[in-house]
């Protein structure tokens, strides 16, 4: 397919890469013409997706945990010593705990803010410190966040996730206005995919059978398709099209802003 947007010179950097969303992403920026560092907790994994891509610029797996703070700084020095800079970062990696409020423990929680939440935090500072005037890049950028549906919705056995997906959605619009303030020249939004087809996605399956929304597997697909206009999931390459469309300059007065790709399931 030819990409609707040219990201030709441009560095990024996308967490959680190695499959799903992650990696629909980073192949879609590299087919759009950006050398592309590909992290995940699982490094071979990223080494392997990073090696499928072919034909364009650059391509690199390393390992990434994105709740250790210590690998920012290496993954950011990385992406500018082996693609020249850094000009987008997509805070893609992610957990899903799902489960009835009354049922989720502390634990639960604080696991999923640190992966979900600090990863956003420490994200952003590390590429920000980059690519802001005077950083080690210093040509601005665009950071796009993953944040979901349940970060503007309720949704039953969502509540622990939502909540950090929540919390990634104003962290968002906090830093887009801090940095467009500041004059940094980042843009930062937030994309919000419904119930994508990946691993992830299949979970949410399982979780309402778990907390007796469904009966079994085949009713949890019944209650979910229903709650989806379009009737379908959606793909991971349809959100990452979101992604491409907001890492280029063809979305330069966007920030701060939050973009859903659900086949219509939070209008209905
Ligand atoms: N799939 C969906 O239905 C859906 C819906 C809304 C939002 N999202 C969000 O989209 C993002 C990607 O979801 P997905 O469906 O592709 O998930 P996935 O589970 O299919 O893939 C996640 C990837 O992140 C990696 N990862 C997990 N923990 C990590 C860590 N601590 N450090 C680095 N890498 C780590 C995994 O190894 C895996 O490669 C997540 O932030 C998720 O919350 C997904």
């Amino acid at each position: 397919m030819q990409p609707f947007c040219s990201l030709n010179g441009k560095a990024a950097l996308v967490t959680g890469a190695a499959s799903g969303i992650g990696f629909a992403c980073a192949a879609a920026l590299y087919r759009a013409g950006a050398s592309v560092l590909l992290t995940d907790i699982d490094g071979p994994a990223a080494e392997q997706a990073a090696a499928s891509l072919i034909g364009g610029a650059t391509a690199i797996g390393v390992v990434q945990d994105v709740a250790d703070q210590a690998g920012w700084p290496r993954v950011v020095a990385t992406a500018l010593a082996e693609l020249g800079g850094l000009d987008i970062l997509v805070n893609n990696a992610g957990i899903y705990i799902g489960g009835a409020l009354l049922g989720n423990s502390r634990e639960q929680l604080r696991r999923l803010n640190e992966v979900n939440v600090e990863s956003v935090f420490m994200g952003m500072q590390a590429a920000a410190s980059a690519m802001q005037p005077g950083g080690d890049a210093g040509r601005g950028g665009s950071i796009i966040n993953l944040s979901s549906v349940a970060g503007i919705v309720g949704v039953p056995g969502h509540s622990a996730y939502g909540a950090t997906k929540g919390a990634v959605r104003l962290y968002s619009k906090h830093a887009a206005v801090e940095f467009a303030r500041f004059g940094y020249g980042i843009r930062v939004n937030s994309v919000h995919p419904g119930v994508i087809d990946t691993p992830m996605g299949a979970q949410v399956f399982d979780d309402l059978v778990d907390i007796g929304m469904a009966e079994d597997r085949a009713g949890a697909e019944q209650i979910l398709l229903g709650m989806i206009p379009q009737g379908r999931l959606g793909l991971a390459g349809e959100v990452a099209n979101m992604v491409v469309f907001l890492a280029a300059d063809e979305s330069s007065y966007c920030t701060g802003q939050e973009f859903v790709v659900d086949g219509g399931a939070s209008a209905a």
